[in-house]
């Protein structure tokens, strides 16, 4: 643990093609310390919405086994998302949902950190608040400080390519990156 690169998942919570969220998450690597190696969660956008009938009938379908084999086996997460109506994405959410119902949670014991982006002034910061409790109902373990919170974000990407231009923005992301990859160290192996 103390050499190896750490193999950290991220998560997007939005769907969208021209997501801010998305384009955060893309820019990630570039921003990255040496000791951390990131790679993209498998699309949750196809989970039914949970129903415990028929969870209890066939089981937890493909599409989710693979989402949450993917959170099982990376050394710490990171949540790149939107806020819908102050709260987590549904999508997002349903397939927390999903993981939460195994026997040996894969979120148990995990660090995970949060960013978010929005248009508006709070930048998604109340969703980060409610995932946050969700996460900690799941005994994952959260990473605190700095934060990653993306206000306005229209000004902060490039109108055509999407790209992370504000230079503010991108410290703030690499500073967290940073503190993050000693967070999951201290922690150790799990
Ligand atoms: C269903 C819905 C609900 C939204 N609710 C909020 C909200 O509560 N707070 C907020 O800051 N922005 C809200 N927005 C605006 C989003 O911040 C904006 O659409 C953002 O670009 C979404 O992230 P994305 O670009 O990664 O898809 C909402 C957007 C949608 C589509």
């Amino acid at each position: 643990m103390a050499d190896k690169q750490l193999d950290v998942l991220v998560i997007c919570g939005s769907l969208r093609k021209g997501s801010y969220n998305a384009a955060l998450a893309r820019s990630l690597p570039a921003l990255a310390p040496p000791g951390i190696a990131l790679r993209d969660a498998p699309s949750f956008a196809g989970l039914p919405v949970y129903n415990y009938d028929e969870h209890q009938a066939s089981g937890i379908p493909p599409i989710a086994t693979a989402w949450i084999d993917a959170i099982r086996s990376a050394d710490g997460v990171i949540i790149v998302s939107p806020e819908y109506n102050w709260s987590i994405p549904g999508g997002l959410k349903n397939a927390i949902d999903w993981a939460s119902r195994l026997k040996e949670v894969p979120f148990a014991g995990k660090p995970v950190a949060l960013q978010s982006a929005a248009t508006g002034l709070l930048g998604g910061s109340r969703m980060q608040y409610h995932l946050r409790q969700s996460l900690t109902s799941i005994e994952a373990i959260m990473f605190n400080k700095p934060e990653v919170i993306v206000t306005f974000a229209a000004k902060k990407f490039d109108e055509k390519t999407l790209e992370l231009i504000d230079q503010p923005t991108r410290d703030m992301v690499k500073q967290q990156l940073a503190a993050f990859e000693k967070f999951v160290r201290r922690l150790g192996p799990r």
